[in-house]
């Protein structure tokens, strides 16, 4: 019986040192310490041996069992260890592998033009009118002084969802829906930028939907000098300082008088080239004085007051300050068109 235990002793240690990882070692465990392992069994059959022996067994039976559960013991604090080390080793970071690069998206050049606007006019005491895309007929037209029938209406070809409600065709409705909801009809200073929407065909000058910027100011005595002098420093800053505008008569339903306001060629500087078509002035914006009959359809006492009005298309802003070629590059979304603009 001493030399079976010494055996599997012997075999129970060469196991647990040959263990691979934690559950093999379990597995030796189990077969030599578990309750139908072999020495359980051994310990068992005590019964059979003299009086002397068994106290001498039972203490040798107990050394061996001890033994081989110490060992275990050992090896699993080393398996464990290694576990760790290894868990450890695969998670390390190699500090000196390059970064990946993260794209980072650039303004949208017609962002930046919209937001650089609204930026001069706030500083001027302006503040930031918005009204809806999809738009009654009365504000479109009507309230700007453009009846059912007035021939005007064709200068903007519209998209009509039913008789009464088209897609708005000009930032203009606005105007007349912040002086409307102005219920002391007191002085208004405000810009409206936003989309509109024409049913032209798209080409390179053309855009079935594209941005506006209105402007409207309503005051005791006004007069078309604080329009000029506003425009002028408008025109300076998108420009340059050295540039000039010009008022041209024009019409607008909604504007008495009506001009169209021209910036002198930034490329030629007057002198007359391929960008201003040897006129050597660029037309950037409509604009006027509000008409009488917009104010009163509104609730103003036009005697009292007076306004000045102007629009403009964003788009048309970019396009010369940038050299922009094709309006329709501002809607394709082609990336390598718009990361062009990151430092301008
Ligand atoms: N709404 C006009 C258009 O889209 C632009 C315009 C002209 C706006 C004169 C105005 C203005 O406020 O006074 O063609």
């Amino acid at each position: 019986m001493e030399e079976r235990l010494k055996e599997l002793e012997t075999l129970a240690l060469q196991q647990v040192s040959e263990a691979q990882d934690l559950k093999q070692l379990n597995e030796v465990r189990v077969a030599y310490l578990g309750k139908k392992g072999p020495i359980t069994e051994i310990l068992r059959g005590m019964g059979q041996l003299s009086a002397e022996e068994r106290p001498k067994m039972g203490a040798l039976a107990n050394v061996v069992r001890e033994a081989i559960a110490g060992k275990i013991e050992e090896k699993q604090a080393e398996l464990e260890k290694a576990a760790v080390a290894a868990k450890l080793a695969s998670e390390t970071i190699d500090v000196t592998l390059p970064g990946r690069p993260t794209p980072t998206g650039s303004q949208h050049p017609l962002t930046k033009v919209v937001e650089e606007i609204e930026d001069l006019f706030l500083g001027m005491g302006y503040t930031i009118a918005e009204g809806p895309e999809v738009e009654k007929d009365y504000y479109n037209f009507e309230a700007l002084n453009l009846p059912k029938d007035h021939p005007a209406r064709d200068m903007q070809d519209s998209f009509y969802i039913t008789d009464e409600i088209l897609l708005r065709t000009h930032t203009s409705p606005v105007q007349a829906r912040t002086m409307e909801k102005n219920e002391a009809k007191g002085p208004i200073k405000i810009i409206c930028p936003g989309k509109v929407y024409r049913r032209d065909d798209d080409d390179a000058t053309h855009s079935h939907q594209f941005t506006q910027i209105e402007g409207l100011v309503i005051d005791e005595n006004i007069s078309m000098s604080d329009l000029k002098g506003t425009l002028e420093v408008f025109a300076k800053k998108m420009f340059g300082d050295e540039r000039e505008i010009r008022l041209r008569p024009s019409f607008f339903p909604f504007t008495e008088p009506s001009v169209e306001v021209d910036v002198s060629c930034a490329k030629c500087g007057g002198k007359g080239c391929n960008v201003c078509k040897q006129t050597g002035w660029i037309e950037i914006l409509g604009a006027g004085m509000v008409h009488p009959r917009v104010l009163e359809m509104a609730g103003y006492d036009s005697k009292k007051y007076q306004g000045f009005a102007f629009g403009m298309g964003p788009e048309r802003i970019a396009m010369l300050r940038y050299g922009i070629d094709d309006i329709r590059h501002f809607y394709t979304n082609d990336q390598r068109f718009v990361k062009q603009f990151n430092r301008v």
